[in-house]
């Protein structure tokens, strides 16, 4: 079965990816084919945006969608910068930009900084829907530190590491991730409709 993934982001495309690479599933994303729609996201929660861009895509191309919302909850900004993780620093932000603005607003506050990211996983055929989420828990720092990743990776480490994201190798975050847990409880969901 072959099914779109919803988003221009080579980054989980390249995840999310190798989550089904061991699947008769065959995910195709937006950027693959080139298509740069700009889905506005107007829900309130992760579970309605993943939604939105799963029907939306679909009725595009009429095949079965898999879409992801994810984002980062931070517990002493209370759970910001949540659904506008994205653009937390502003339209056309970089990653950068948001983990400035995320450390900036941090600097007030005792260390840890706790935090998770979340990920709502779901897949929309026209006629049936699944879901799966995942989470993964941690601890911001005050600086960036690795290359690896996207995102908010560089300021973000996992409990029981020492390491952010963007410094583990990542086939070790395609473990461990929030998307990781989320796809591939999703993929489990699918096989028995391929
Ligand atoms: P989305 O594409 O609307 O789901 O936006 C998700 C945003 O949350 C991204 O642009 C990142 O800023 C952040 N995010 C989601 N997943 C990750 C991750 O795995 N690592 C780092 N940042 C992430």
């Amino acid at each position: 079965m072959k099914i779109i993934f919803a988003t221009q982001n080579a980054g989980k495309a390249k995840e999310v990816k190798a989550i089904f690479a061991d699947s008769s599933i065959e995910i195709i994303s937006l950027y693959d084919l080139g298509n740069n729609i700009d889905i506005e996201e107007h829900g309130t929660t992760f579970r309605e945006n993943a939604f939105i861009k799963a029907r939306t895509v679909y009725d595009i191309y009429k095949v079965p969608v898999v879409a992801d919302d994810s984002g980062l909850e931070i517990s002493q900004l209370d759970g910001r910068p949540g659904v506008y993780s994205a653009r937390y620093a502003g339209e056309n932000c970089t990653y950068e930009d948001n983990n400035l603005r995320v450390i900036d607003e941090l600097k007030e506050f005792p260390e840890p900084h706790r935090a998770k990211f979340i990920s709502y996983a779901v897949y929309y055929d026209g006629k049936n829907e699944r879901e799966a989420v995942g989470e993964l828990h941690g601890y911001i720092i005050k600086e960036q530190r690795g290359t690896n990743g996207f995102g908010y990776d560089p300021i973000f480490i996992p409990d029981g590491y020492e390491k952010t994201i963007s410094e583990l190798d990542f086939d070790f975050k395609n473990t461990i991730s929030h998307r990781a847990r989320s796809f591939t409880v999703l993929k489990e969901k699918l096989i028995v409709l391929d």
